[in-house]
């Protein structure tokens, strides 16, 4: 993989994530991985849009640090801080959605309150969601099943995601499919276009 420039947005975004995690390592390794994972992953994302991807990396789990956590859901809360903080509006939004977020928060009676961001459904969207599903709770490399394996076993069968994990599985497995799909198009020398192309809404 060639080496990139980092811009200083990403540059910022980390250690902003660090600081924020600052006493979460576990949470801080799994943000490494899954801004690792958003890098290896930025060719299946328009040239313009490799920025937003990996600053949206940094960030997506920053909602579990003390000085952002308000209502305990940690994507609503990384978004309402950044929000606060004067990131931009679609850095705000991608967190909020990141990893199927929005099923999970009708369990937790917070779907009106994430539905204020827009979920933009695009291959960034996708890559942020698959970084994030493919790297464990510490940074390890899993595959996306073994993932929601571990994250079922880690919250417990009686957990908001056991219970919701019928409606978001599915909708992962889209978002891996559509990911693992591009990357396959790259590796057979097709170029990704430009622009957000829709993705499947969460079923
Ligand atoms: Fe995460």
């Amino acid at each position: 993989m060639a080496t990139r420039l980092v811009s200083p947005r990403v540059g910022v975004a980390r250690v902003l994530a660090e600081m924020l995690l600052d006493g979460q390592p576990d949470r801080w390794a799994h943000t490494i991985g899954v801004a690792g994972r958003a890098e290896e992953l930025a060719d299946t994302v328009a040239p313009d849009e490799r920025d937003v991807l990996l600053v949206a990396a940094w960030l997506h789990d920053i909602g579990y640090a003390p000085a952002a956590a308000v209502s305990g859901f940690h994507p609503l809360d990384g978004a309402a801080y950044l929000d606060r903080q004067g990131w931009p509006s679609r850095i705000s939004a991608l967190v909020a959605h990141h990893s199927g977020a929005d099923l999970l928060a009708d369990a937790h009676g917070l779907g009106p309150a994430l539905a204020t961001y827009p979920d933009e459904l695009s291959p960034v969207s996708d890559a942020l969601t698959y970084a994030d599903q493919t790297t464990g709770p510490t940074g390890q490399r899993l595959s996306i099943g073994a993932r929601m394996a571990e994250m079922i076993e880690r919250h417990g069968p009686a957990s908001v995601q056991a219970r919701v994990h019928h409606l978001r599985r599915p909708h992962l497995l889209a978002v891996a499919e559509r990911v693992e799909r591009r990357l396959a198009d790259l590796d057979a020398g097709n170029v990704v276009s430009p622009g957000v192309e829709p993705g499947t809404p969460p079923s």
